[in-house]
């Protein structure tokens, strides 16, 4: 299985944001998580469209789109033509997440789903055939510097299990540090978000570990 890191823009200094990518592209990172967050489906405001589509003109970075959205299906167009790569969207957030799969699968994009740490995994059993990936939270959403909730580790068998053998990788978010992604890829995992591990103190320097995690 391949490992990809995939660095959240939302821990990063925004002050210094060119240094920021710059360093990530030198570390030859696989993705940039973008967090979306609509101040409705979780109780903060972050990154939409019209940034996304500002940082596609300066970085051939893989863009991994986390849309904290209530009913995503009115953005996903936009956030397709704004450059996203891949887009997920929370199970709770829609009342038609196949339909927002569909969509996004239309814009030519790959598709993912997202559940909260308190969403049972059966809720993506129906659609498993149409996904590229599936996000488990492992902080409930909104927030950068959480800790990791370890009872999610079981929730990464669980959900690794449930995927056996078709193609959809298995991503993790909140609260990632080295020790921990190294315990989430032994649970199954194998798309790791980091936010404030990644970018507090030296990027490099915290890349370089996240890899290194990731591989031995
Ligand atoms: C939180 C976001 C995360 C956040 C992770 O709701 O979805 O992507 O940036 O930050 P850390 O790694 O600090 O928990
Ligand atoms: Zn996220």
């Amino acid at each position: 299985m391949i490992m990809k890191l995939a660095p959240s823009l939302f821990g990063a200094d925004l002050f210094d944001l060119r240094g920021e990518i710059q360093s990530l592209e030198q570390c030859g990172v696989d993705m940039l998580h973008i967090d979306m967050m609509d101040g409705n489906f979780v109780p903060n405001i972050a990154f939409g469209p019209d940034q996304i589509h500002m940082l596609r003109a300066k970085t051939r970075l893989f863009f991994d789109v986390h849309m904290m959205v209530v009913e995503p299906e009115r953005y996903i167009q936009r956030v397709a033509a704004a450059g996203a790569d891949m887009i997920t969207v929370h199970v709770e957030a829609t009342h038609h997440v196949d339909r927002c799969i569909q969509m996004i699968k239309e814009c030519g994009k790959q598709a993912g789903i997202v559940l909260n740490p308190g969403t049972p995994l059966s809720t993506a059993q129906e659609i498993l055939d149409n996904i590229d990936m599936i996000l488990l939270m492992t902080v409930n959403p909104g927030y950068g510097g959480q800790s990791f909730m370890p009872k999610m580790l079981r929730k990464i068998k669980d959900a690794r299990e449930m995927i056996g053998a078709r193609n959809i990788d298995l991503e993790v978010d909140g609260g990632v540090n080295d020790l921990l992604l190294k315990q989430c890829r032994e649970a199954g995992a194998n798309v790791f978000v980091a936010g404030s591990f990644a970018f507090k103190g030296n990027v490099k320097e915290n890349i370089n570990k996240l890899n290194k995690a990731m591989q031995d």
